[in-house]
């Protein structure tokens, strides 16, 4: 066992350290030294431990592989504690910094990869590919890119290296003048799934996360007489645009039915109901107008 004399280690108990380190991990996976000395990587601390000069490499790295959150350590070899890390330095190289009396540790094995777990989301997209290099496929990871403390899942494009978020809202199945009444299992397994509650007809979306997003809205389309020589109304509006949505705000949607045909004469009939996209406090962000209902259709050209 070796003792610090008046406070400062010996150059003899750091290399005493990594000896210990060196045997272990190569006798465990055949794998290198992970340590790095006079560095440590700021900022990502999220359990100090103290320890005991001579078995707080030991100990440190027994605390980091029984911890599913540590990604790396940086051992204070001044005060004998360790710095489990919840980020590595490929993760965050701009935090790996010079430190005297500290060692940098990557964990060797069984770390568990960055945004696969809740528990341990990423801050964003290109940092699970930092952190994961070449490791890193396109798929969905937990993101928490406000940093709030609450994870969500999040489709990574690892070519742009941005979060992607695609979802299709519909009229929920209902044709009813007030319009749906509950989401049902009509979003599961998609995007938006867990995101939607409706309200009066209406859906209220809650922004996943802060970024542009493009929004295409489309009217319903209006309906037809019966006799119509082409059995089709007119058709709904299709706008889009690009927003900048924040994580958590409120969107409402509601989405326009198709028309109907007239309650007494089936030759008359209906327009097609309008689709509203709108900011919490009523802002309009995107409004699609609703197709004409056409009692008697002769002719119809090709949209865009
Ligand atoms: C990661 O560590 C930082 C402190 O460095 C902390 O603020 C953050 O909450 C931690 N994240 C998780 C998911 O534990
Ligand atoms: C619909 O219009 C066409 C041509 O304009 C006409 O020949 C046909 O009789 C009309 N049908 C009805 C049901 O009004
Ligand atoms: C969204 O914000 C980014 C960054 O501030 C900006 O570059 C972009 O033009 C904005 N997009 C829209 C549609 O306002």
């Amino acid at each position: 066992m070796l003792r610090m004399v008046s406070g400062k280690p010996s150059l003899f108990s750091v290399l005493f350290m990594t000896q210990i380190f060196h045997g272990i991990t190569s006798h465990q996976c055949g794998a290198g030294i992970y340590s790095i000395f006079q560095k440590m990587l700021r900022g990502h601390t999220y359990m100090t431990i103290e320890s005991q000069a001579g078995t707080v490499a030991l100990e440190c790295r027994e605390a980091c592989h029984t911890d599913f959150r540590c990604q790396s350590y940086n051992i204070d070899v001044l005060n004998s504690k360790c710095e489990l890390n919840n980020r590595t330095k490929e993760a965050r190289p701009e935090d790996f910094v010079k430190h005297k009396d500290r060692y940098y540790m990557a964990r060797n094995s069984k770390r568990v990869p960055l945004g696969s777990i809740p528990e341990l989301p990423a801050y964003s997209c290109r940092e699970i590919k930092a952190s994961e290099g070449g490791q890193a496929v396109s798929g969905t990871y937990w993101l928490d890119s406000t940093r709030s403390g609450n994870s969500i899942l999040a489709h990574c494009d690892m070519k742009t290296e941005e979060p992607e978020f695609k979802a299709v809202f519909t009229n929920l199945g209902s044709t009813a003048a007030g319009g749906p009444s509950s989401i049902g299992s009509h979003y599961t397994g998609q995007d938006h799934d867990g995101q939607v509650t409706v309200s009066s007809g209406i859906q209220l979306w809650t922004v996943p996360y802060t970024g542009e997003y493009r929004i295409e809205a489309i009217g319903g389309a209006g309906w037809y007489g019966e006799n119509s020589v082409v059995q089709n109304g007119g058709r709904g509006a299709k706008l889009t645009g690009n927003f900048n949505l924040t994580k958590d705000e409120i969107i409402r949607i509601l989405v326009g039915h198709k028309g109907k045909r007239g309650p007494n004469s089936k030759t008359t009939t209906g327009g097609g109901g309008g689709t509203f996209v709108v900011r919490g406090t009523n802002t309009p962000l995107i409004i699609a107008g609703g197709g004409g209902g056409i009692k008697n259709m002769s002719e119809r050209h090709s949209g865009m």
